[in-house]
């Protein structure tokens, strides 16, 4: 399995592969997130993997530009959605992968924060930690039962003591409220 940037001719197996790993409904949504969050110049810089497994695409991780809040100016920050893998190939190791070749690219390309809304047993791996507590909100208020999704890894320790809370804005295709709601 390998893990490299994503060009344009991908585009298509990209939408293929959310639409088989998030399943009927979510895998459309999904699908049209991504075909929306890759022609929106708000979202840039884009930080887009495949990991593709005998010339297949088996993996997809898209991370995209917010602004973390507005007294934060200067830091650097990204928000990962969406991250899916083949139905047939999860549980491989696959997801990590591409989230570790995305956190070590943005390391080096000097960014400080990353967010994710998902499952914390699965990102607190990562070094992922809740936001909500650390007043740095969503963009839109989140269901209840989705406070702890909202999460934040600190690339630099150090920044933890640093950063303003406020809310964080993400590009205008993701900002849309209709993708913070069940
Ligand atoms: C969630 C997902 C991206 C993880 O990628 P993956 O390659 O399957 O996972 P990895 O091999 O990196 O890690 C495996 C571990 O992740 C956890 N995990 C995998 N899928 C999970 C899920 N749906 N919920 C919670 N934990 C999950 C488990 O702890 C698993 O370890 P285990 O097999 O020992 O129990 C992938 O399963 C997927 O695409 N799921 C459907 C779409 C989705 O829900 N995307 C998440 C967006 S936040």
């Amino acid at each position: 399995m390998q893990v490299r940037s994503a060009t344009a001719a991908d585009t298509g197996a990209i939408a293929a592969l959310h639409r088989d790993a998030f399943g009927p409904w979510e895998g459309d949504v999904i699908a049209d997130l991504v075909a929306k969050l890759l022609t929106d110049k708000s979202a840039l810089p884009l930080l887009s993997l495949l990991a593709e497994e005998e010339g297949r695409v088996v993996g997809h991780a898209l991370f995209s530009r917010v602004e973390p809040g507005a007294k934060n100016p200067g830091v650097a920050a990204r928000i990962l959605s969406p991250l899916g893998v083949a139905s047939r190939h999860q549980r491989r190791g696959i997801g990590e992968a591409l989230v570790r070749t995305g956190l070590t690219r943005l390391q080096n390309d000097r960014v400080g924060l990353i967010f994710v809304l998902g499952n914390p047993d699965y990102y607190s791996r990562f070094g992922f930690v809740a936001a909500t507590g650390l007043g740095l909100d969503p963009p839109h208020p989140l269901p209840e039962d989705w406070r702890d999704a909202w999460m934040v890894l600190f690339m630099d320790a150090g920044l933890k003591d640093r950063i303003s809370t406020g809310t964080v804005l993400c590009s205008r295709v993701l900002g849309q409220a209709h993708y913070w709601q069940e």
